[in-house]
């Protein structure tokens, strides 16, 4: 038994031995296994997109429409195809859609609760989608909401959408929202 432990003993040490000495001498492939689980894989890329929202409640083409509710009262939900355009200009170049809902999801506040999908339509994001869900507190200056997946080119997408209002008519609704989308997606 004695002997049996020993040689237990020793190949635990042996074989520990090799393992730091194959550290220390830094073999590439080794350690890179090693560190795998907290490396930046290097297919994975962050984009930073830039855009504008233009929200149009009004008029005779609205893109978004209120679906129910009183006012922008607790529940009153809208339905969105919104135009994305490169600048805050209304005839800027579209660049893609905001397609999904937004509620009001407090009951003493302007909070919306947005649930959209962007999805491109240039160039080599033509097609590819990135799904966005968080909290608009619209009164805030900016307002961040989370990315919470993608499709296409932002396939695996995680990240953040950063909301700024540039243009507000509190009679009818329309809006112009900048955004800046910090993506990583494989
Ligand atoms: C985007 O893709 C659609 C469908 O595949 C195609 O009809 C359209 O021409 C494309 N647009 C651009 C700008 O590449």
């Amino acid at each position: 038994m004695a002997t049996l432990f020993h040689n237990t003993h020793f190949t635990f040490t042996f074989i520990f031995l090799l393992f730091t000495l194959s550290t220390i001498s830094s073999i590439p492939e080794f350690s890179e296994e090693r560190l795998g689980p907290i490396t930046i894989t290097p297919t994975e890329k962050t984009t930073h997109l830039h855009f504008y929202l233009h929200d149009v409640q009004s008029g005779k083409n609205p893109t978004a429409i209120k679906v129910i509710g009183d006012g922008l009262g607790f529940g009153t939900t809208f339905i969105m195809d919104d135009a994305l355009r490169q600048g805050p200009e209304r005839d800027s170049k579209i660049i893609g859609r905001a397609q999904g809902m937004y509620s009001v999801a407090a009951q003493n506040d302007i909070a919306f609760l947005m649930m959209m999908t962007f999805v491109f339509v240039e160039g080599r994001y033509n097609g590819s989608t990135i799904s966005v869900m968080g909290r608009n507190h619209v009164i805030d200056d900016v307002r961040e909401m989370s990315i919470v997946g993608g499709s296409g080119v932002f396939r695996l997408a995680k990240g953040y959408a950063l909301a700024h209002t540039v243009w507000l008519d509190t009679s009818t609704g329309d809006a112009i929202v900048e955004y800046n989308v910090f993506v990583q997606h494989h």
